[in-house]
């Protein structure tokens, strides 16, 4: 298959653009595969209500049939065309977070069909921000089924050239439309429970769920144990964004977080072994490694977030075999960071 790749750019969506976006749309009501910019990750886009399509999304992507989509809607009211019995809980969600990267999981009506959900009842739904995701999904009838826009497996895109990485030749259209800007995927928040319970964090956080709904969500590291054999968000059983080299996360105070790592590659290069290492821009001067990755300012975990799946991409570019990044902490956005550093790591996380 030859797969269009077009550039779309979010600020000037007129004319020449308005016509590309009007034909992506044209491809998924027509049953073909889109990869699309949203403000969170690259999704790849099919048909909704078309079973066909979300067989063609698991094929390109190498994806297992048992891990359900995220529908996506342009507009808050279209949540009622996919979800039955919506609790007012997701209304308030909608109103405080839509457009935007939070995620709902509902009860699903019978027009989603089961390859879209996995066999499950239930359906995930997401109302994106970017205005070039709601064009094209506007155009693509209002409810568009897409995965991250990768490989299974691989880091999820945060630019076109990651998807063109994955897909060129396996989908019909990749829309480049500048870097994601939020870099991690969106929070995925299940509301079909007593206790709404996050299965995936992301930047819309715990308290920031609980602050608008008043009542405690449980949080992931409740929800998420890497063993269990059958989690609730089928997707995060799977091996997730790792590099081909070895990743190790380091967490505790800053000193002894760059003295380990320091020691980890020095005896990486006695091996002989290409290194690299994620750190602050601060601390890049006390390591000694091939691929050196600043994500910006200590701490500042939007930074980090933002450019981590890059960076991940690069490392294998650059073919790192012993890869060292500093942890951060774990409140605010740094649950959802370190979430995916973690899994990135298949759980190789060192406390100093
Ligand atoms: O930010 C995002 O959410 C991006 C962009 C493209 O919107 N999409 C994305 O999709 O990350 P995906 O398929 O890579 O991750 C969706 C996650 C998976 O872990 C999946 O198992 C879970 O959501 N999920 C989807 N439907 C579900 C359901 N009905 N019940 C529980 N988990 C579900
Ligand atoms: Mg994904």
């Amino acid at each position: 298959m030859k797969t269009r790749i077009v550039t779309v750019s979010e600020d000037a969506l007129t004319g020449a653009a308005k016509d590309t976006i009007a034909e992506a749309g044209r491809i998924i009501q027509n049953g073909g595969l889109v990869a699309f910019p949203t403000e969170t990750v690259y999704g790849l886009g099919g048909n909704a209500f078309d079973p066909d399509a979300a067989r063609r999304i698991y094929e390109a992507k190498g994806r297992p049939s048992d891990n359900p989509l995220i529908v996506h809607i342009a507009e808050a009211e279209d949540l009622e065309r996919v979800a039955r019995s919506v609790p007012k809980a997701a209304y308030r969600l909608a109103e405080a977070f839509w457009p935007g990267p939070l995620t709902m999981i509902l009860d699903k009506r019978p027009c989603v069909p089961d390859t879209v959900t996995g066999g499950l009842a239930t359906v995930a739904v997401r109302l994106p921000s970017l205005t070039i995701a709601r064009e094209l999904i506007r155009a693509a009838g209002g409810f568009v089924a897409a995965p991250s826009a990768n490989a299974s497996g691989r880091p999820s895109p945060t630019l076109a050239a990651h998807c063109i990485e994955d897909l060129d030749g396996r989908v019909d259209m990749i829309i480049d439309g500048g870097a994601a800007v939020l870099g991690l995927e969106s929070t995925v928040l299940d509301l079909t429970v007593p206790v709404p319970a996050i299965l995936r964090p992301g930047f819309v956080t715990g308290e920031m769920i609980e602050h608008v709904l008043d009542v405690p969500v449980v949080s992931p590291e409740a929800t998420q144990t890497p063993d269990d054999t059958a989690p609730k968000a089928p997707g995060m059983k799977y091996r997730h964004y790792a590099p081909r080299g070895r990743l190790c996360v380091v967490t505790g105070a800053m000193d002894a977080v760059s003295q380990r790592i320091c020691t980890e590659l020095q005896e990486a290069r006695e091996e002989g072994r290409r290194t690299g290492v994620i750190c602050a821009r601060q601390q890049a001067e006390h390591y000694t490694a091939d691929v050196v990755r600043c994500y910006g300012e200590q701490g500042d975990v939007t930074a980090f977030a933002g450019a981590l799946f890059k960076f991940l991409r690069e490392m294998d570019a650059e073919g790192a075999e012993v890869i060292c990044a500093e942890g951060t902490a774990t409140e605010g956005v740094g649950t959802a960071l370190m979430n995916r550093l973690v899994k990135a790591a298949g759980g190789n996380v060192v406390e100093v």
